[in-house]
């Protein structure tokens, strides 16, 4: 039985990301294979209660707290749902993963970088994602798209400069992982992304 492929799609709330998930998954099914959209914080009944808490804007949780919780969430999504489904052969898509505490809880909230890596070695070290889409945006645009749709949970709360941080740390984990992680810009028509994420996707996974 071959492995699933594993695909994270990143980005600041606004980027995009939720958009291009409603039709990617069809999009690789359509090639012959099974998918499974799953999302973090969350993807499993604990780690679902554990995303109302993170989410929950009535409550400021520590830094680490934060961190803490969205591993223990991964860890229970990873023995789960993820692993499972790839040794199945069953893809899976995943709205966020490790890159995101990075950005958010390291960048973003000044968490030291080296303590997410420890994490990351911790909960997942042999398990990385096949690829990363990573939607990137300025701020602004982000600021302006998720104003415009919803009210905002915790950390859509936030101000730019935490916004503008979470970026630097999108790009610097970018940087990091150059093979893994693919930089889309978000910012461009609905259609341009759209043909950008599917020649990703058709050269990285097929
Ligand atoms: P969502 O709105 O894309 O579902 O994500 C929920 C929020 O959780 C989003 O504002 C980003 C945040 N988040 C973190 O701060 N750290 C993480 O590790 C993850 C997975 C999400």
């Amino acid at each position: 039985m071959t492995r699933g492929k594993f695909i994270t799609l990143e980005g600041m709330d606004g980027a995009g990301k939720s958009t291009h998930l409603e039709w990617l998954p069809a999009f690789i099914e359509a090639r012959g294979v099974k998918v499974v959209q799953t999302r973090e914080p969350g993807g499993t009944p604990v780690g679902e209660k554990l995303r109302e808490m993170l989410l929950d804007k009535s409550q400021g949780l520590h830094a680490d707290t934060e961190a803490l919780l969205m591993f223990a969430a991964r860890r229970e999504h990873i023995a789960k749902v993820i692993e499972p489904a790839l040794r199945r052969g069953t893809w899976v898509l995943c709205d966020r993963f490790t890159d995101a505490t990075f950005a958010y809880q390291s960048a973003g909230s000044g968490l030291a970088w080296e303590r997410i890596e420890a994490l990351e070695r911790w909960v997942h070290g042999e398990l990385q994602p096949d690829l990363t889409l990573y939607f990137d945006v300025s701020s602004e645009v982000g600021k302006a798209r998720t104003s415009a749709v919803r009210e905002p949970d915790r950390f859509e709360r936030e101000g730019r400069s935490f916004f503008d941080r979470v970026r630097e740390g999108y790009l610097r984990r970018a940087r990091e992982h150059p093979l893994r992680m693919c930089v889309i810009n978000g910012a461009q028509r609905l259609e341009v992304v759209r043909q950008h994420v599917e020649s990703i996707v058709l050269s990285h996974c097929f």
